[in-house]
Order: structure tokens, then C-alpha cells, then sequence
């Protein structure tokens, strides 16, 4: 179970040692909301049976008013603007500052610029872009799997935009950052495939600095106990799929991180 191995990697010395006087950055992604669509919940409710109080009370117990939160993707079923309210709502109510970033479940994301007129006070959004905030720089973007030798024509252009997507986001925030500041991309899909081999996005986030990214989309034990975590040449990677990380945020660093909080969840 890669829950207890992510956390103690995550909240290694030097990533506490950035410390942002005071406040803390944490991820977590994959809440697949669906609170504005009943009927979808009753059909695959599942494991995943009232989770959004899980995550209610998981997040309360380590995230403060003065936190970011980083959610890489797949944060709604809503299949569109009015629909995803009631999600968006019950996210603002949660304590701290929320970055979201979409995912291939995110059927609601129309693209960042038309997503950000309707998010409420405590959210903020990236799509092939970036922002500064709480001292730090996020970017992002949806991400696109490593592609396989046998990928498909469509598959390998869909490929090619998020690329370009991901090029846009990281020129973006290397013209926000500042000497020292922390970079962090969100980015829905695993960087590396299930043999460990990096997709063309882990280069890009070598060359561009970035502190750490964070990933989610997958959700099964197999899936996890595969995924690339840790530090690999300079840049922190971390899977933060809710259902990973016990529905409980990851820290990724700041003040109050440093005790790797998913390790008494570990089973
Ligand atoms: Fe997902
Ligand atoms: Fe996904």
C-alpha cells in the first residue's frame, strides 16, 4: 500500500524546509463530486459511498483558512455549468484556498477562461496557464497518459495539445516566479508509465525547475503500489488521487507538514 511510502517521501527535510511562513500546501484530487446529480450517485455510489463527508472531515482535520490546496483533476461528474454548482459550492465552504486544474472526468470544464467567471471566493483555477499565490506559482494542465508504442493517431494528437498546453503553463509561470519560489504543476494523469518510464512532460518539468507535481487518475491498490513517487532528479512527485491517500489532503509542504500525516492510515 503506497499510502504510508507517499506521505514519508512527500514530507522528506528539505521539502519542510521551504516552509512558507505559516500556512501549508497541500493536494489531493480525484473527488469525482457529484452533488448535482443524484441519480448518478444512487447508480455507482459504491466505494465511494458517502465520501464527499469523508473528505468534509479529512480535510477540516489538516487544512487551515490560511492553506492552498491543490486538486489536479477529475474534481466533478457535473456534466456542466449548472450542475458542478452545488460541487463548487461545497468546496468554498472547505477551509483554505483551492487551485483546481480538470481531468478527463471533468465533463463540466469548458476551458480555464470560461470555468473562472463562475468559481466563488476561495477557488481558483489553471487550464495552460498559471498564477502566483500564497507565495508560491501553480500551474497546470489535463494532462495526457504516457503514450504506448501502439497509440492510436487520435490518441497521440490529443497527446500533442496537452504538450503544447503544458508548454504555455510552464513559460507562464517561469515569468511569475520569483528567485526561490515554489513551482508546482498539476497534472491529471501519472507522468510515468506503469514500467517507470517518464512521459515527454517529466523533461519538461526538469528543465523548468518545478518543486513538485501533483497527479492523480488512477484508483486501484495495483495501480498505486506502480506509480512513481518521490523525488526524481530535482522534481517531487506525488500521487494524490483521493482514494490513495485515504481521502485525506497530502502535504507538500509548509509549516505544519512535516509529520507525514498518511502514515497512521496506512493500513
Ligand atoms: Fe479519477
Ligand atoms: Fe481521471
Amino acid at each position: 500500500m503506497p499510502v504510508g511510502a507517499a506521505a514519508a517521501n512527500l514530507n522528506g527535510s528539505k521539502f519542510v524546509a521551504m516552509g512558507f511562513s505559516g500556512m501549508n500546501v497541500w493536494a489531493i484530487g480525484d473527488l469525482h463530486l457529484a452533488l448535482g446529480r443524484p441519480e448518478f450517485r444512487e447508480r455507482h455510489a459504491g466505494r465511494w459511498r458517502e465520501h464527499a463527508q469523508k473528505l468534509a472531515r479529512e480535510w477540516r482535520g489538516v487544512v487551515g483558512p490560511e492553506d492552498l490546496v491543490l486538486l489536479p483533476g477529475d474534481v466533478s461528474m457535473a456534466r456542466n455549468h449548472r450542475e458542478v454548482q452545488p460541487d463548487l459550492a461545497w468546496l468554498d465552504r472547505l477551509p483554505g484556498s483551492k487551485v483546481l486544474a480538470p481531468g478527463n472526468h471533468d465533463g463540466w470544464w469548458n476551458g480555464v477562461a470560461k470555468v473562472r467567471p463562475m468559481l466563488r471566493r476561495t477557488l481558483m483555477a489553471v487550464g495552460g496557464d498559471a498564477l502566483a499565490t500564497h507565495g508560491t506559482v501553480v500551474c497546470g494542465s489535463r494532462g495526457s497518459p504516457v503514450l504506448s508504442d501502439d497509440a492510436s493517431a487520435e490518441q497521440r494528437a490529443e497527446h500533442d495539445r496537452e504538450l503544447a498546453s503544458l508548454d504555455r503553463a510552464l513559460a507562464a509561470a517561469a515569468s511569475l516566479r520569483t528567485a526561490n519560489q515554489p513551482l508546482y504543476v498539476l497534472w491529471h494523469y501519472p507522468p510515468f508509465d506503469q514500467h517507470g518510464r517518464p512521459g515527454s512532460c517529466v523533461g519538461r518539468f526538469e528543465r523548468a525547475g518545478v518543486t513538485a507535481c501533483a497527479y492523480g487518475h488512477l484508483h486501484s491498490e495495483g495501480q498505486w503500489s506502480l506509480a512513481v513517487q518521490g523525488e526524481v532528479n530535482g522534481v517531487r512527485y506525488a500521487c494524490v488521487a483521493a482514494d490513495a491517500i485515504g481521502f485525506r489532503p497530502l502535504g507538500l509542504g509548509g509549516s505544519d507538514t512535516s509529520v507525514p500525516h498518511g502514515m497512521e492510515k496506512a493500513p
